[in-house]
């Protein structure tokens, strides 16, 4: 049974509760078999019968769970920097999306990548992020958009579950955007979702979750709760992008669909937050889009005050969140959405797990949770949000085996 001893501060996020609290214990050892952790607590209280295992060191380090990503959209073909210059200029994000650019243009380049290009450049990716300390991954589909690429882009989420670098949970998101071919027949391709597309998703059981885009441009109110219900008849539970470009009540309807995320929320009502607290939907913010749209952040204090759990993800994709750095959009979340970098820390671990139907599973450090974690060259969480750096992550532990990075035996 292996040990981490000489952990100068270590953040459980072991309490459901409390969006600041992440459970702080100083001085502390932490204990694992079979890639899932037995007891965490005080060094000075660690049980005899563990004295003598094998022990590493966090020579006096931060150890945190392994940061949780619960929205990112991993698997894309093609980048669209000259549309980041584009909006520089004054350029609207919809208007370049309506001129044929945007998920348009990347639906086209990911449509020319076979499974193995794609799961080569996924997989790059992800390397990226678990060097960062992330150890489970949300990963959309969407940039498919037909029976057949969407399907590609979800077995390359599964073959990197399977290889192992991190977890990855998939969710199908063929509700993108109408694609061009379907332009004049919406509701044909609403029908495409819900029956070709959802059912070949189930029947192979290649996501967990069904998500929509809920906006003007993409997906009405009445189309997404079509597209939910029989998501939610073949067992994947629907989360949903809602109030990002503009306020259509996105969080009621996730409220009323009994979504397990509202994602966005940059317009976000006072009534949308009060259905999202009664109905327990995670808040899921993400402060990289708002960033790159040059947006109000969402108004995480009034989430948090209102009774929302809100979760901190990247939302990488090569058009509004071009980055996979999350401990850099957690800074973001600190310095934009006024949230504390505890608040933030619990919001990328344990709150975004339970974005992801995992709480317990992972994203917090307690007995029977995985053996998921990271060890960080700061003295404690504060100081590691403020100071931002390339990579303070020294090393990442995923089912108690290391990732990335060494850690000195004791
Ligand atoms: O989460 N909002 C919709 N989808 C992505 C952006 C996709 C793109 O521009 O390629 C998002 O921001
Ligand atoms: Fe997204």
């Amino acid at each position: 049974m292996p040990r981490l001893v000489n952990i100068g501060c270590l953040a459980a996020c072991a309490n459901p509760a409390g969006q600041d609290d992440i459970g702080l214990m100083r001085d502390a050892t932490l204990v694992w078999r079979d890639g899932v952790v037995r007891w965490v607590g005080p060094a000075a209280a660690l049980p005899a019968e563990y004295e003598t295992e094998p022990a590493w060191s966090a020579e006096g380090r931060l150890v945190i769970p392994g940061l949780v990503d619960a929205h990112t959209h991993l698997a894309f073909g093609g980048w669209r920097a000259g549309e980041f210059s584009d909006r520089i200029r004054g350029r609207d994000y919809l208007e370049i999306a309506a001129a044929g650019g945007g998920i348009a243009s990347t639906v086209r380049a990911t449509r020319g990548l076979d499974e193995e290009a794609l799961l080569a450049r996924a997989l790059e990716f992800l390397s990226g992020m678990v060097s960062l300390g992330i150890t489970t991954v949300e990963a959309k589909s969407g940039y498919g958009l037909d029976p057949e690429t969407e399907l590609r882009l979800l077995r390359v989420y599964r073959r990197l579950d399977e290889m192992g670098p991190a977890r990855i949970v998939a969710t199908c998101l063929a509700a993108h955007v109408v694609p061009p071919e379907w332009s004049a027949d919406r509701a044909g391709y609403v029908k495409l979702i819900t029956e070709r597309i959802l059912p070949a998703v189930a029947e192979e059981r290649l996501a967990e979750f069904c998500d929509v885009f809920v906006e003007d441009s993409a997906f009405s109110a009445d189309e997404a709760r079509r597209i939910c219900e029989r998501g939610c008849e073949l067992g994947l539970r629907p989360k949903l992008h809602v109030d990002q470009l503009s306020g259509g009540a996105g969080a009621e309807l996730a409220a009323s669909l009994g979504a397990v995320s509202a994602d966005h929320l940059e317009y976000v009502s006072e009534a949308g937050i009060e259905a999202l607290a009664a109905a327990g939907v995670v808040g899921v913010t993400l402060p990289l889009a708002s960033l790159y749209l040059n947006q109000a952040p969402p108004p995480a204090r009034a989430l948090i005050d209102g009774g929302v759990a809100v979760a901190v993800a990247s939302d990488f994709n090569p058009g509004t969140a071009p980055s996979y750095h999350l401990p850099f959009a957690m800074t973001l979340a600190c310095a934009r959405q006024r949230m504390t970098p505890a608040e933030v820390l619990k919001g990328a671990t344990r709150y975004a797990a339970r974005a992801l139907g995992r709480e317990g599973e992972v994203g917090s450090l307690e007995p029977g949770a995985a053996a998921d974690f990271a060890v960080i060259d700061a003295p404690n969480v504060e100081h590691w949000l403020y100071h931002l750096r390339p990579n303070a992550c020294v090393a990442t532990v995923s089912g108690g085996e290391i990732r990335h990075g060494v850690l000195r035996e004791a």
